[in-house]
C-alpha cells in the first residue's frame, strides 16, 4: 500500500511546501531538542522568539547546564508547563555529568533523560541523525489514523501501541528525517483537523482509506476528557512604599518553583475577574491590592522591591493581572 509513488508524492509536497524554520537548518541535536521541547505544547509561532532567545543565551549544552534553574525559569516565562523548563536544565546537567556532551547519540540515551519521551527521542534521533525511528506527535497521528482509517483512540496505551505498530511499517527507515519532518508538516498544514477542501487537492488521496470512506474528518479518535477542577485563588499584593511581598511555589502542584504574591485557595462558586485554563484544572483568580503603612509577616514570603519583580518568573495568570491592574500599581 506505500509504495514507491507514496513516498514520492509525500516527499515533493514536503519539498514545494513546508515551512522554513530556524530548527529544521541545523543537524545540531542539542538545538533541536531545544526546539522539540518548547514546541511540545506550544505554536511555531509563539514558540519561535522563545526558541531564538534561549539559543542565543545558551548555544550548547554546557552553558545551559551551567545557568541557574531560576534564570531558566525566568526565560521560559509566559510558555506554561514549566517542568519542561525543569527537565530542560536537569536533561543538560545530565548530558554534562554523564559526559554525553555534546549531546548523546544513542537512541537509549536519548530517551533516559528527563522530559523526553518517545515522540521527542524520535524527532531528536531522525533529524539530527537520521536514525530509523518514527517521530509520533499529534500531526502524525491524524495523518496515519486518516490515511489507515483507524477508529481506535490513539491517546489510550492500547491505542499508542496499535499506531507504533503501524508507524513501524511506515516509516522509510534510510530516510527518517526526511519522512519524519514531512509527514509532521503534512498533518500541519494540509491533513488538519479541520479539512476544509484539502482533500480535494491532497496529494496522498489515493493512498487514504480515511477519503475512501468518508471518514477523515472524523479522525483521530480521542478517549474522553478527564473533567476540568475549578479553583479559586485570591492573590494579596501588598504594598508598602515600593515594596511588595513574593512567594515561591513549593508545593506538588501547579507552578512548582515560580514566584507569586502571597495566595489564598478558596472553596467558592464566585465569579472572580480572572480565569486560566490549564490542561485538567479551571483556575479562577482575583487580586486584592493592600497600601500597608508596614508589611504583615506571612511565613514564605520575602520583601522586594517593586521593580525587582521583573527578575522574578511570574505565571501567565499573574502577568496578565499586572497587565489588567497597571494603573492601580507601582510602574
Ligand atoms: N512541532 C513539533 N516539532 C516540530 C518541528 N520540528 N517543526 C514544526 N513543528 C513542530
Amino acid at each position: 500500500m506505500f509504495n514507491s509513488l507514496f513516498y514520492r508524492r509525500l516527499y515533493e509536497w514536503y519539498e514545494t511546501q513546508h515551512r522554513v524554520l530556524p530548527w529544521r537548518e541545523t543537524d545540531d541535536a542539542y538545538a533541536i531538542w531545544l526546539s522539540e521541547i518548547i514546541l511540545q505544547q506550544t505554536r511555531v509561532a509563539q514558540g519561535m522568539e522563545y526558541y531564538m532567545r534561549f539559543i542565543a543565551r545558551w548555544p550548547n549544552i554546557e552553558t545551559l547546564a551551567a545557568a541557574d534553574e531560576a534564570e531558566v525559569l525566568r526565560e521560559w516565562q509566559g510558555l506554561g508547563y514549566y517542568s519542561r523548563a525543569r527537565n530542560l536544565h536537569k536533561a543538560a546537567q545530565l548530558v554534562v555529568a554523564n559526559g554525553w556532551t555534546p549531546f548523546p547519540t544513542r537512541f537509549e540515551d536519548i530517551r533516559s533523560l528527563p522530559g523526553i519521551g518517545d515522540y521527542t527521542a524520535g524527532a531528536i534521533a531522525s533529524f539530527a541523525y537520521n536514525a530509523p525511528y518514527p517521530a509520533m506527535d499529534g500531526n502524525v497521528y491524524r495523518v496515519v489514523a486518516r490515511l489507515l482509517d483507524i477508529d481506535e483512540a490513539f491517546d489510550t496505551t492500547a491505542g499508542k501501541k496499535l499506531f507504533h505498530q503501524h508507524i513501524e511499517t511506515i516509516l522509510d527507515r534510510e530516510n527518517a528525517r526526511l519522512f519524519n519532518s514531512a509527514i509532521m508538516e503534512f498533518g500541519a498544514l494540509q491533513c488538519t483537523p479541520v479539512l476544509g477542501d484539502n482533500c480535494q487537492q491532497c496529494p496522498l488521496q489515493e493512498f487514504c482509506l480515511g477519503y475512501a470512506h468518508h471518514t477523515a474528518e472524523l479522525l483521530p479518535i480521542r478517549k474522553p476528557r478527564p473533567k476540568v477542577r475549578d479553583r479559586w485563588f485570591t492573590y494579596h499584593i501588598y504594598l508598602c512604599g515600593d515594596k511588595t511581598l513574593l512567594q515561591r511555589r513549593e508545593a506538588k502542584d501547579i507552578w512548582y518553583h515560580l514566584y507569586e504574591f502571597p495566595c489564598t485557595e478558596e472553596q467558592t462558586e464566585d465569579k472572580y475577574p480572572f480565569t486560566h485554563v490549564l490542561s485538567h484544572q479551571k483556575l479562577h483568580a482575583r487580586f486584592l491590592v493592600h497600601r500597608v503603612q508596614k508589611m504583615p509577616e506571612l511565613p514564605g514570603t520575602f520583601v522586594i522591591h517593586w521593580d525587582e519583580l521583573n527578575d522574578y518568573a511570574l505565571s501567565r495568570l499573574t502577568l496578565r493581572a499586572l497587565d489588567t491592574l497597571r494603573t492601580a500599581l507601582p510602574n
